[in-house]
Order: structure tokens, then C-alpha cells, then sequence
């Protein structure tokens, strides 16, 4: 079984992702990390050096790597479901959840922790987040809304939610 967890930054999807992973005995894979240890680089380097062009490459790359892995829950990259037929890839091979969380939710997550590290949120403070991630995420919904599952990531028991899933063999 192979779960990809889809969503906007900042919406749980790595902290969710460990936590599936380990109570079902799955492997964790967070798309992000694999990158940053293939290239040696971190995601803000890739994006200053490289690119962002290069950095879907990248990712994509990753995305056919991990359609093949058994066993493993994947967080993917916020962008991830956006570019070339990646969804289609993700819906293909396994079961797609996306965690949904308003802008409003998001730009109070993301307001607290280092935006440096997403570079495509860098150089955006206070009221101006709020109002790039609701333009933003509209823009990509369309793509997460083709994921098989939907959730709803601001609520507590986000993981037992997908956990009851698997376990009802729904998933
Ligand atoms: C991106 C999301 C980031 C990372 C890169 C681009 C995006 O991943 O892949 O900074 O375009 O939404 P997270 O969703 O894990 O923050």
C-alpha cells in the first residue's frame, strides 16, 4: 500500500505522515528530504541556484522513484500535485488524502515557523501571507481536489482519521 499526502505548506503533512506511518508499520517518505539528500542542497538553495523549473524536475523525478515503493507513506511537496501529470502518477499508484486547511489556518501556521525555508512564501509578512495563500491555494485546489480522500487538517485526530480509514480497509 503507498498513501501520498497532498496539501497546501504548512498543512501537517509531514507530522501526520510520521505519525500514520509509524502506527501502521509503514516507511515514511517526506519528498522534500529526498530531494535535499539526493542534491545535497537544501529546497531554498535549489530554488536560489538551480531554479524552480529545476526543482519540479527534481521533484518529479522523486514522485516516479517513490510510485514503486511498497509499504509507505509519502508526504509530497506543497507544489507536488500542481505540475506535469503528477496526480494522475499519485492516483495511479496508491491512495491520495489531501489535508485541507483554510488560509486563514495556514498563513497563522506558517507565520510561525521559518518561511526562509519555503521559498516560495519568502519575502511575504503579516496580512500580504494571508492574502497570497488564499489566491495561491485557489489556484491549486483543482489539483488537490483530485486526490481520492480529502480531510479535513485542523482537526486534532487528523491522523486517526486517516488510521480509521486503513483500518475500515476503506483505504
Ligand atoms: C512548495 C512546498 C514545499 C517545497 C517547496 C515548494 C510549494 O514543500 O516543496 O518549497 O510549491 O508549495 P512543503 O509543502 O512540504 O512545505
Amino acid at each position: 500500500m503507498r498513501i501520498f499526502l497532498i496539501g497546501y505548506m504548512g498543512s501537517g503533512k509531514t507530522t501526520v505522515g510520521r505519525k500514520v506511518a509509524n502506527k501502521l508499520n509503514m516507511g515514511f517518505v517526506d519528498m522534500d528530504a529526498m530531494i535535499e539528500s539526493k542534491l545535497r542542497k537544501t529546497v531554498a538553495d535549489i530554488f536560489a541556484e538551480l531554479g524552480e523549473e529545476k526543482f519540479r524536475a527534481l521533484e518529479r523525478e522523486c514522485l516516479l522513484e517513490v510510485a514503486d515503493y511498497d509499504d509507505v507513506v509519502i508526504s509530497t511537496g506543497g507544489g507536488s500535485p500542481c505540475f506535469f501529470d503528477n496526480m494522475e502518477v499519485m492516483n495511479r499508484a496508491g491512495e491520495t488524502i489531501y489535508l485541507s486547511l483554510t488560509p486563514t489556518e495556514l498563513s497563522k501556521r506558517l507565520r510561525h515557523t521559518a518561511i526562509r525555508k519555503r521559498p516560495i512564501l519568502a519575502d511575504r509578512q503579516g496580512d500580504d501571507l494571508e492574502t497570497f495563500i488564499a489566491a495561491n491555494l485557489e489556484k491549486r485546489e483543482p489539483f488537490y481536489n483530485r486526490a481520492a480522500w480529502k480531510v479535513n487538517g485542523a482537526d486534532k485526530d487528523v491522523d486517526q482519521q486517516i488510521i480509521r480509514l486503513v483500518e475500515a480497509r476503506k483505504i
